[in-house]
């Protein structure tokens, strides 16, 4: 039988080039081999304040990119985490085998609670919606990037910790990083991995970027002053960031990439790399603003919606008979 594959993206702006490496990108490889689902996580998203508006917005942007960028709902169901209520129903009764311990151990948590006045439960509460969201479907494997691993690690307890204290429901997944890209880093900061929520706009390069803002964002990528393009993650994070995003985007191995710029400075080397990146994306762009405002995205998500539905439904009812909740059904 066919694999499952789960993954979700949130819609918290617009995704950024770090999101399509680590992420997007795998997901198109993945779909002719899986059985794979791909969702908006906009319940995940409202664990910190989002405008509804621009919420709204970012749905649909985010729907329509991961149809740009080649998910074909032919192939993988597409879908938007709130259009589908078995995912926090099911949120509930994994938070009720949570604990609250394991949750505050949660990196991402500390990180986006750390100095905040008014934190949300739901920002504690999030790695059991996202349990809630992977094992619903049955998945046997979820593509990430390499910041989630923790959630999956947690993902894992909650429903080995289910499958023994109730009935043996739950498939346990494994994650998958991929080898390269899995933490692409801040131009701004290459100590810090790319986000979209970073408040300095240089330091991420959105899918949606034009050419000219792409450009400017590499010229003033924050390198170091070696003067040599080489990889060294250690010592030369800014040059070895943009090395990894140059060999993912432009098909090039990291060796060969090295050899075509020795001698050569960084003003060259930035210069290619933003040609890259402007070349990779420009065909997903177009894509993208045709379907944007188009009614074959609302179709797109309604049978998604439907489909989704009706597997994580079943699981739904499976987790609420083992717990003893309700009638029998
Ligand atoms: P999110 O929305 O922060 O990111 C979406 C995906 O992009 C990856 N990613 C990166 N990869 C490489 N370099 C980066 N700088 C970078 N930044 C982000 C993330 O690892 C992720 O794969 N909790 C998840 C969303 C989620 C989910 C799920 C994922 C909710 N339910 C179920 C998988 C399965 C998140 O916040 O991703």
């Amino acid at each position: 039988m066919m694999q499952t594959i789960f993954s979700g993206i949130q819609p918290s702006g617009t995704i950024t080039l770090g999101n399509y490496i680590g992420a997007m990108k795998q997901f198109v490889e993945l779909q002719n081999d899986y059985n794979c689902y791909f969702c908006i996580v906009d319940e995940h998203a409202i664990t910190v304040p989002q405008d509804r508006l621009q919420l709204r917005k970012n749905i649909r942007s985010l729907a329509a990119l991961y149809v740009a960028v080649g998910i074909d709902p032919a192939k993988s169901t597409l879908f938007i985490q709130s259009e589908v209520p078995a995912h926090t129903e099911a949120g509930w009764l994994l938070q009720c085998v949570a604990y609250i311990g394991e949750l505050e151990r949660m990196t991402q948590f500390k990180d986006k609670s750390a100095g905040k006045e008014a934190v949300s439960a739901g920002l504690l509460t999030y790695p059991p919606l996202m349990a809630a969201d992977i094992l619903l479907y049955g998945t046997d494997i979820v593509p990430v990037g390499e910041d989630q691993k923790q959630h999956l690690e947690l993902t894992r307890d909650l429903a080995e910790r289910f499958n023994k204290k109730y009935n043996d429901i739950f498939t346990i997944p494994e994650v998958r990083i991929p080898k390269v890209g899995a933490r692409i880093m801040s131009l701004q900061d290459p100590m810090k991995k790319m986000s979209k929520s970073d408040p300095n706009q240089k330091a991420f390069i959105t899918m949606l970027d034009d050419a000219k803002t792409i450009e400017k964002k590499i010229k003033s990528a924050v390198t170091d002053s070696e003067g040599i393009v080489r990889f060294d993650k250690e010592n030369k994070p800014g040059v070895s960031n943009l090395l990894g995003i140059y060999s993912i985007l432009g098909n090039k191995s990291i060796e060969e990439i090295e050899a075509m710029y020795e001698g050569k400075g960084y003003g060259e080397f930035k210069t290619d790399v933003a040609e890259v990146v402007v070349n990779a994306l420009a065909p997903i762009q177009e894509t993208y603003y045709e379907l944007i405002d188009s009614t074959q995205l609302d179709d797109i998500l309604d049978e998604g919606a439907e489909r989704a539905n009706q597997t994580a439904s079943k699981m739904l009812r499976k987790m609420k008979n083992a717990m003893g909740l309700g009638r029998k059904k």
